[in-house]
């Protein structure tokens, strides 16, 4: 890139990327290896010993995936990022380099079902515990804090009910306590909200959704945000303790402002494996390569059919943060002025089985288990993705029983609102 402070869209489309050194090839080619030959037997061994950055096995980097780590460090402003095999692994991978056994963190109740999964019963193997804050009161994060907290956990846009979380007042909480503040970003993407810029530390993203953006390709990555002094408590061995495995080297000392997301490659990634294909890697950096557009498309469509779902007679409510008289709007105004995301909730008249009769009758619209798709999507989480929750944490995820989630696609908007109109009709 020529100029020295590009704009987003233009990241979006180059950073990270060249014409390929050897053939010419503009796009970035898909590196089908799993392997990578050594010059010598040094260099080999300064590889091994993490004296020198380079390739030696796909499981722990390989150059396609090496593009799409420095695309969305850039789009997020962070040092450096890890591409993982998906949101869940970046999720394991991150915890696994702040956490020791009896360690605990703090999320907000308001997450997506499969992380408040994953925290309450998958990190019990490890001794990993959880403790659930008000999304909307970043003093109840405080009040959970003791001497083992190790890190913080929040959605900027939650999913699946599509509210902004007051991410600076939450960070302020982490700053005073010395704990690193982690944000999944997955729902906003960086080109609406960019993490780092209000005190976040650590951003992570399921890229499965809308920066890949077309439904066909998993991953997951790790944003260092570069500033978090990892050695000042003594709370995170791994970066802060010579690591025997390498020499005695201090991850912290050797890599400074880039080094937790060093951590993450070559203590978790190398050791638990979840390492993204090259192919599905090469997708979703083409993927974002559009993101500016179709996130705006998205934004624009889900404001129309929320304005219009309100006014329909059968609809009882519609929760979208871009609704001028929505509860979370001024959040929205505050963190993503842009647009309020194209994932939100609402309910249909009737409760449950109306709910389950419009789901079942719309045809544009796809019924699966996921978002950010460039179609329109439709679940009803209380009996798909957040089925594994009481009905207590239902609710307070924005999952309850007469719950509808639409993912607005970027099709033209009279179709979307003609598809909602003629499943409506018919309950
Ligand atoms: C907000 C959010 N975070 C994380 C994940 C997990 O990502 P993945 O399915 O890529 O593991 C999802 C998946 O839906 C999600 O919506």
């Amino acid at each position: 890139m020529s100029s020295e402070n590009p704009g987003f869209s233009t990241m979006a489309v180059h950073a990270g990327a060249a014409p390929d050194p050897t053939t010419g090839a503009r796009a970035t080619p898909i590196y089908q290896t799993t392997s990578f030959a050594f010059r010598d037997a040094d260099h080999a061994a300064a590889l091994f010993g993490l004296q020198e950055f380079g390739n030696i096995y796909t499981r722990i980097m390989n150059p396609t995936q090496a593009v799409l780590e420095e695309r969305v460090a850039a789009l997020e402003g962070g040092t450096a990022a890890l591409a993982t095999a998906s949101g869940h692994a970046a999720q394991l991978l991150i915890f696994h380099t702040l956490m020791r056994p009896g360690d605990n963190f703090i999320a907000a109740n308001r997450l997506y079902g499969g992380s408040i999964n994953q925290f309450g019963h998958a990190f019990k193997s490890f001794d990993w515990q959880v403790r659930w804050a008000d999304a909307f009161n970043p003093s109840s994060f405080e009040a959970l804090i003791d001497e083992r907290t190790r890190a913080i956990f929040i959605e900027s846009l939650a999913n699946p009910a599509g509210t902004f979380t007051d991410i600076a007042a939450i960070a302020a909480v982490a700053q005073k306590h010395g704990i690193p503040l982690i944000v999944d970003n997955t729902m906003a993407t960086p080109y609406l909200v960019r993490p780092l810029e209000h005190g976040a530390d650590i951003v992570v993203h399921s890229l499965t959704k809308f920066m890949g953006g077309h439904g066909n390709s998993m991953g997951g990555i790790i944003v260092d945000g570069g500033a978090f002094d990892w050695s000042k408590s003594g709370n995170y061995p791994m970066l802060s303790e010579p690591r025997p495995e390498y020499a005695g080297i201090v991850l912290h000392q050797t890599f400074g402002n880039f080094a937790f997301a060093i951590a993450c490659r070559v203590l978790g990634l190398r050791d638990f494996g979840p390492s993204i294909s090259p192919f599905n890697a090469f997708m979703i950096q083409t993927g974002i390569e559009t993101l500016p557009l179709r996130m705006q498309r998205h934004c624009d469509n889900a404001l129309a059919v929320a304005e219009w779902l309100k006014k329909h007679e059968k609809v009882a409510w519609v929760s979208y943060s871009g609704l001028s008289d929505d509860p979370n709007n001024g959040l929205q105004q505050r963190y993503s002025p842009k647009g309020a995301g194209a994932v939100f909730t609402f309910g249909v008249k009737g409760g449950y089985e109306a709910g389950k009769k419009l789901v079942e009758t719309l045809k544009l619209f796809s019924h699966l288990a996921n978002i950010g798709d460039t179609r329109s999507l439709v679940i009803h989480p209380a009996s798909t993705t957040h089925r594994q929750l009481s009905e207590e944490q239902q609710i307070a995820a924005g999952a309850g029983p007469d719950v509808i989630r639409l993912s607005v696609g970027i099709e033209d908007v009279k179709d979307i609102i003609a598809d909602l109109d003629q499943a409506l009709a018919g309950v």
